[in-house]
């Protein structure tokens, strides 16, 4: 069932280039531009006349959350707050008819997010779900949604399920967009464009991987790690340092990168790890000084960078190269270098990666 490989983490990180694609079969449609949702046809009008919506999720789907708020102000220009389902829950939340709720869970069963799902239904929002687990209870428990078949995810670390979230999250983000006017024509056909070609792009960093399993190698017995990005890219940190935490149980923590400044520099030492998203978009410029201000303190910089990137290889320690695509898209391929890290990192220390300690696969207990 593992299918050759020693872990279902392991595989189910390989099987992105194809569970990314699963996510768009049907949906989307490059050659005569053709993007449309099934499950959220009867809703397009009512996404387009939202003032605001709000997302709810725990852990990885919190972040996939994240990332679709980027995605949703910039391309739909709609106003989007996103919202830990266990703090959200326990507010008074000020909701009305007028307000889309998406809730996002692979499991489809974690009791916190299904909890602010009755919540904000029974104030009268529209609730959409981003499940993977198909006839799930926040699947049942909305009005519309759409699943993201990534197929059963068996290792607790969540790999597939956020990358099919986010791609689904990108599909209404774009199709919202559409019918709202927000974005041209062009960039339309673009973004479909490009959507098709992440499939071979993440197979393409998968030629990384012992690389990466080197680098995981040198810092397999680091205590601590730092991950930045900017933009897009840094809920894609606090992604990277969740998969490392609950794996290989090393501290590590996710930050903007400019905030780095407010508190986090003081961590900085030749002991410190720090893992920085640093692919070429409108961030580049910022993400580099960020770089050299943490490399003048002597920390470890290990950088994701776009394939072809001359400056930052002569920076840093070591470099781990994406394919470059959209910057709306970035996630998608950025993401996966530290899927790896953390995997190969977790198993040289003899870790139980599909099962760590403390964790459950779906938490349906508060
Ligand atoms: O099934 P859900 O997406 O609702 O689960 C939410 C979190 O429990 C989950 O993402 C958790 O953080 C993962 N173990 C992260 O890898």
């Amino acid at each position: 069932e593992k299918g050759g490989y020693d872990h279902f983490m392991i595989k189910e990180i390989f099987e992105q280039s194809r569970s990314i694609g699963d996510s768009m079969r049907g949906r989307l449609r490059s050659e005569d531009a053709h993007l449309q949702l099934g499950g959220l046809n009867n809703y397009l009008d009512k996404l387009a006349e939202a003032d605001r919506i709000i997302i709810v999720g725990c852990g990885t789907s919190w972040h996939a959350g994240l990332v679709a708020e980027y995605l949703f102000e910039e391309l739909a220009r709609v106003n989007v707050e996103v919202e830990y389902a266990s703090e959200f829950r326990y507010r008074n939340p000020v909701i009305s008819e007028k307000d889309i709720v998406i809730a996002i869970s692979q499991s489809g069963e974690t009791a916190d997010t299904l909890a602010a799902i009755e919540l904000a239904k029974s104030k009268g929002a529209t609730i959409f779900g981003v499940c993977n687990v198909v006839g799930s209870s926040i699947a049942r428990a909305t009005h519309a949604g759409a699943y993201t078949h990534a197929g059963p995810e068996i290792g607790v670390a969540s790999t597939k399920a956020f990358t099919a979230q986010v791609t689904v999250l990108t599909l209404i983000a774009i199709a919202m967009a559409k019918r709202k006017g927000t974005i041209t024509e062009e960039t339309y056909r673009q973004l479909l464009i490009e959507l098709e070609h992440i499939p071979e792009k993440v197979a393409k960093v998968f030629e990384n991987a012992s690389k990466i399993k080197e680098i995981a190698f040198i810092f397999t017995y680091a205590r601590n790690f730092i991950y930045l990005g900017r933009g897009l890219n840094f809920p894609v940190a606090l992604e990277g340092a969740l998969k490392l935490k609950e794996i290989s149980y090393i501290h590590a923590e996710g930050y903007p990168a400019a905030e780095m400044k407010h508190g986090p520099i003081a961590l900085i030492d030749e002991d410190m790890p720090v893992v920085f998203l640093a692919t070429r978009d409108s961030s580049y410029e910022k993400i580099v000084s960020n770089i050299q201000e943490v490399k003048a303190r002597k920390g470890r910089v290990i950088a994701i960078v776009t394939e072809g990137d001359k400056l930052i290889p002569g920076m840093v320690d070591f470099v781990i190269e994406v394919p470059q695509t959209h910057e709306m898209l970035t996630p998608l391929v950025s993401v996966i270098p530290l899927q790896l890290l953390s995997y190969y990192i977790a198993v040289m220390r003899g870790r139980n990666v599909d099962q760590p300690r403390n964790l459950a696969k779906s938490v349906t207990v508060e």
